[in-house]
């Protein structure tokens, strides 16, 4: 199949792209460039062994998303391209509401023009909130606690109309956890710019001297010891996700969690980020970070059972992957 792939280039979006590449599809990129590398595309390309299309395009720019369906026969369409720091969204809510929803608006409007009948859009598990962990898709009080993930809330309001309005269109919302973890070459990983937000590459980066030691948000939360429990999915877990859900996927609206189904608390994944690196993390406990939760992590039955996706990797894995990937750049 033709498959078209927004922010292909990020982090989840290119191991997306390669695990496509080597079920020998053909992958049309779609990226503006804001948070990802030209240079990503090479890796691609050097690991797959084989060639994918590339357009620098904004997303939410109709029109020059146009040229790209006006040239090639487009069979689904993953959209991964979005604005995704939290932080940053509390900062500059406008910008995350308008880039987020108009581009997910601007696909989901060539899906009808050209008659694209596959749609998987990149959610997040932020946009449950403040639940009762472990999350289940059919949770409907959405209650979000930042502009981010209520844009991601929105965008899934959006998708879950058009989609009744194309009743012979499959849909797919794909509710991601934390993904960790790189390709096994270390050319392709989560390389944020600046300090890291996430808790992975800072704990690479305190790893590998580039920062004195990890700041701990906070240990007095309700949870096994204390530290905010997640739920940690290999991002190559995360991609073959997507390509089971583009060959699963019935037609209508269906959301899935894309998790490990595990919670580990941030001692715990240091713990094991020691066990897997044999290198000592300092660490320091400071106050919880405004917006995060105690804890969170997926109840992934029906992913499972209806994309037939199991994720593989452990969390030893996730670690040693993640620190391959930082020690080489
Ligand atoms: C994980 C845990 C922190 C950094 C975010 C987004 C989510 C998704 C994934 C896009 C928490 C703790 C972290 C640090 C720490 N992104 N922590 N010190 O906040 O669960 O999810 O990224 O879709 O939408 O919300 O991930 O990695 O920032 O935090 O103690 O320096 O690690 O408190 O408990 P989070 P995270």
């Amino acid at each position: 199949m033709n498959i078209l792939v927004t922010g292909g280039l990020g982090y989840i979006g290119s191991h997306t792209c390669l695990a496509l590449l080597e079920e020998g599809h053909s992958v049309i990129v779609a990226d503006n460039l804001i948070n990802s590398k030209l240079k990503t595309l090479d890796n691609i390309k050097k690991i797959a062994n084989k060639s994918l299309d590339f357009h620098q395009v904004d997303v939410s720019n109709e029109k020059s998303l146009e040229t790209i369906f006006s040239s090639f026969p487009i069979d689904g369409i993953i959209h991964f391209a979005g604005l995704k720091a939290v932080g940053e969204s509390v900062e500059y809510p406008l910008n995350y509401y308008y880039n987020n929803l108009v581009s997910t608006i601007v696909v989901a409007r060539m899906c009808e023009r050209y008659d694209v009948k596959k749609l998987i859009f990149s959610s997040s598990a932020t946009v449950y909130g403040d639940n009762e962990a472990p999350f289940f898709e059919t949770m409907s009080s959405l209650k979000t606690t930042n502009p981010y993930g209520e844009s991601k809330a929105m965008c899934e309001r959006i998708l879950i109309d058009f989609a009744r309005s194309n009743p012979s269109f499959s849909v797919g919302i794909l509710r991601y956890f934390n993904p960790i973890g790189a390709h096994e070459s270390a050319l392709i990983g989560d390389s944020p710019n600046g300090i890291p937000n996430n808790l992975m590459p800072y704990l690479t980066q305190v790893a590998k001297g580039k920062l004195k030691r990890l700041r701990i948000f906070g240990d007095d939360y309700p949870t096994i010891d204390g530290t905010g429990v997640r739920d940690y999915i290999h991002v190559m877990d995360l991609a073959a996700g997507h390509v089971s859900a583009l060959y699963n996927l019935k037609e209508g609206i269906h959301i899935y969690n894309l998790g490990s189904g595990k919670g580990t608390s941030v001692l715990e994944l240091i713990q094991a980020f020691e066990k897997a690196t044999k290198i000592n993390i300092p660490y320091e406990i400071v106050n919880r970070r405004p917006g995060d939760i105690a804890s969170c992590w997926a109840n992934t039955n029906k992913a499972n059972k209806e994309l037939k996706w199991i994720p593989k990797r452990d969390l030893l894995t996730m670690c040693r992957d993640s620190w391959r990937f930082e020690r080489n750049h």
